[in-house]
């Protein structure tokens, strides 16, 4: 962690409010679903589609499970009403993952019975086997329209990728930090697996969705799809909101599908300290971003 970031994750909790709000208001559609509906609308207009997150904190109770699985079917409705080229990304443990996994079961059920697809998130290492089992009962049971997720910095997942013939499947680098033993933590690492990962997929059929704001890693995972001569109906590039539009936009002109993460919610707040505590390299780019800021209003 460098100096700078260490010193913003420190002074993070000191900055008011509006501040945080301002900082984050880039990457976060905003507090409510017709903030979220507005920027969805907007990146189609684009050319770009979107996949819709509810943020939500940790969850102790059933109530706050059932909150969140009903905003998600708020989000279903919205996306029907409005006619937006979006689906949804979950995270299981707001769907009470941690308390019951019968109860994350059902809601994600409840989710995913409207037919829009719907994508799961992937947590920390501890959460890994339980997502994918969940995953695996739910397209046995017969939802089709299900997608998971792999993280390139933990070991396992090459070995998850081979067990994931024709499913859809979200590559992304990991945000949480992991001890050594299950991660990964070396750069070109991480970039190696990534590849290695994507490989395993596209060989087994899946559709892949290329998660990443790394140029290296979009230029060779293009070059994989291509290399296999696969077209446009097995793969799409997904980024997060706010981050490196100027790529997103090259990669829109360049004829390829492109999925923008948009996270809304009332918890903004608490969700932008934690991502920003919990992975020091966020921070970092905040930094980075409000410096550049800086700059060119000075
Ligand atoms: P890398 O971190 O090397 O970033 C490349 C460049 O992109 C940086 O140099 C910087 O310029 C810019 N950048 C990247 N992230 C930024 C940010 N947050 N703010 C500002 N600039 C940034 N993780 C996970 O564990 N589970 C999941 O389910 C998902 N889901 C997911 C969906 C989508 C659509 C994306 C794009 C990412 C995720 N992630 C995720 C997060 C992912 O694991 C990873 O942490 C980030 O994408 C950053 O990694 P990159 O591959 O972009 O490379």
């Amino acid at each position: 962690m460098s100096l700078l970031d260490r010193a913003v994750v420190t002074l993070l909790p000191a900055v008011p409010r509006p501040v945080v709000r301002k900082l984050s208001s880039r990457y976060i559609a905003g507090p409510e679903l017709a903030d979220a509906r507005r920027v969805v609308a907007q990146l189609n207009a684009q050319g770009k589609l979107a996949t819709v997150d509810v943020l939500g904190e940790e969850i102790t109770r059933v109530e706050e499970a059932a909150v969140i699985t009903h905003a998600y079917l708020d989000v279903l409705d919205a996306i029907d009403e409005d006619a937006l080229d979006a689906n949804v990304s979950v995270k299981l443990t707001g769907l009470g993952l941690k308390l019951d996994p019968a109860l994350a079961k059902e809601n994600l059920k409840a989710i995913a019975a409207r037919g829009t697809f719907v994508r799961i998130d992937m947590e920390d290492s501890s959460t890994t086997d339980a997502t994918l089992r969940l995953y695996r009962e739910l397209v046995d049971d017969g939802h089709r329209n299900l997608g998971v997720v792999l993280q390139a910095a933990l070991r396992r997942t090459v070995d998850d990728a081979r067990t994931l013939a024709g499913a859809n499947v979200r590559v992304c680098k990991g945000i949480y930090i992991e001890p050594l033993d299950v991660a990964f933590r070396g750069f070109d690492e991480i970039r190696d697996s990534y590849l290695r990962t994507l490989d395993a997929l596209l060989d087994g059929g899946a559709y892949v969705a290329i998660a990443t704001h790394d140029e290296y890693l979009v230029t060779q995972s293009l070059r994989a799809v291509r290399e296999r001569g696969l077209d446009g109906s097995r793969y799409e590039l997904q980024m997060l909101l706010g981050v490196r539009p100027e790529l997103g936009d090259r990669i829109v002109s360049d004829g390829h599908r492109l999925r923008i993460y948009v996270p809304f919610g009332s918890h903004w707040y608490e969700y932008s300290l934690r991502r920003l505590q919990e992975n020091p390299k966020i921070a970092g780019y905040v930094a980075g971003d409000l410096g550049r800021s800086l700059l060119k209003r000075g």
